[in-house]
C-alpha cells in the first residue's frame, strides 16, 4: 500500500498534551468517566490519560462496528460491547479515533445522552468535515484534515496497520477501487 506520513507523532504528541490541557482546566477537580471508543482510539486515549490532573477520572471502554466496506461504514451502528457503569448524573467524555461522516459519534450521543448524564463532552484527535453526512461537531478536535482514508496511531485499514507510531494518508484513492 502507497501511504505518505500524514502527521508525525511529535505532532501528536503535542496536540495530545494540548487537548489534556484543556480537558484539566474544564474538569479541575471533578469525577469524569472517560470513555474510549474500541478500537481505534486506544492509543490516543492512552496517552491523553497520562497527561490529565486534578481530575477523578474512571475509564470504560465501548465497541462498536458499522457494516461496510473497508473504508466506507454503512452508517448502521451495532453495539458490540458496552460501558459496564451507570452513567447517570455523571460527566461523560466520549473519545473516539476520527470523526468523518459522524454516524459512530452521533449513535454514541444519542446513546449516553438516554442514560441521563450530568454533562456529555465529545473529543476526537482527527476530523474529516468535507465527508459529514450527520450534523455534529465535536468539543475538543484534534487536527482537521483533508478527506483522505488514514492509517496508523490506532487507525486501520482493514484491521492492519494500527501499530504505526504516525498517521499516514493512503496515496491511492481506495474510494475510487471499491467502486
Ligand atoms: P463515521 O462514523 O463515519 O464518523 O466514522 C468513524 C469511524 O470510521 C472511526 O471511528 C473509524 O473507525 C472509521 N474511519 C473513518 N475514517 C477513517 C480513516 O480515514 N481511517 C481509518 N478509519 C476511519
Ligand atoms: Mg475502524
Amino acid at each position: 500500500m502507497n501511504l505518505e506520513v500524514l502527521i508525525r507523532r511529535e505532532w501528536i504528541d503535542i496536540k495530545v498534551k494540548g487537548i489534556a490541557a484543556k480537558i484539566n482546566e474544564e474538569f479541575k477537580n471533578k469525577d469524569l468517566i472517560i470513555i474510549c471508543v474500541l478500537k481505534g482510539s486506544f492509543l490516543f486515549v492512552s496517552d491523553l490519560i497520562r497527561n490529565i490532573k486534578n481530575i477523578n477520572c474512571y475509564i470504560d471502554f465501548i465497541q462498536i462496528s458499522s457494516y461496510g466496506s473497508n473504508t466506507e461504514s454503512s452508517g448502521i451502528i451495532k453495539l458490540e460491547k458496552d460501558i459496564g457503569i451507570d452513567i447517570k448524573n455523571q460527566n461523560v467524555l466520549i473519545i473516539d479515533d476520527i470523526l468523518d461522516t459522524g454516524s459512530s459519534l452521533s449513535f454514541l450521543v444519542d446513546l449516553f445522552g438516554n442514560r441521563d448524564p450530568k454533562t456529555l463532552k465529545t473529543c476526537v484527535l482527527l476530523d474529516k468535515p468535507e465527508r459529514r453526512k450527520f450534523n455534529i461537531k465535536a468539543d475538543y478536535v484534534g487536527f482537521e484534515i483533508e478527506n483522505k482514508f488514514v492509517v496508523g496511531y490506532g487507525l486501520d485499514y482493514n484491521e492492519k496497520l494500527r501499530e504505526l507510531p504516525d498517521i499516514w494518508a493512503v496515496k491511492e484513492n481506495i474510494w475510487k477501487r471499491m467502486e
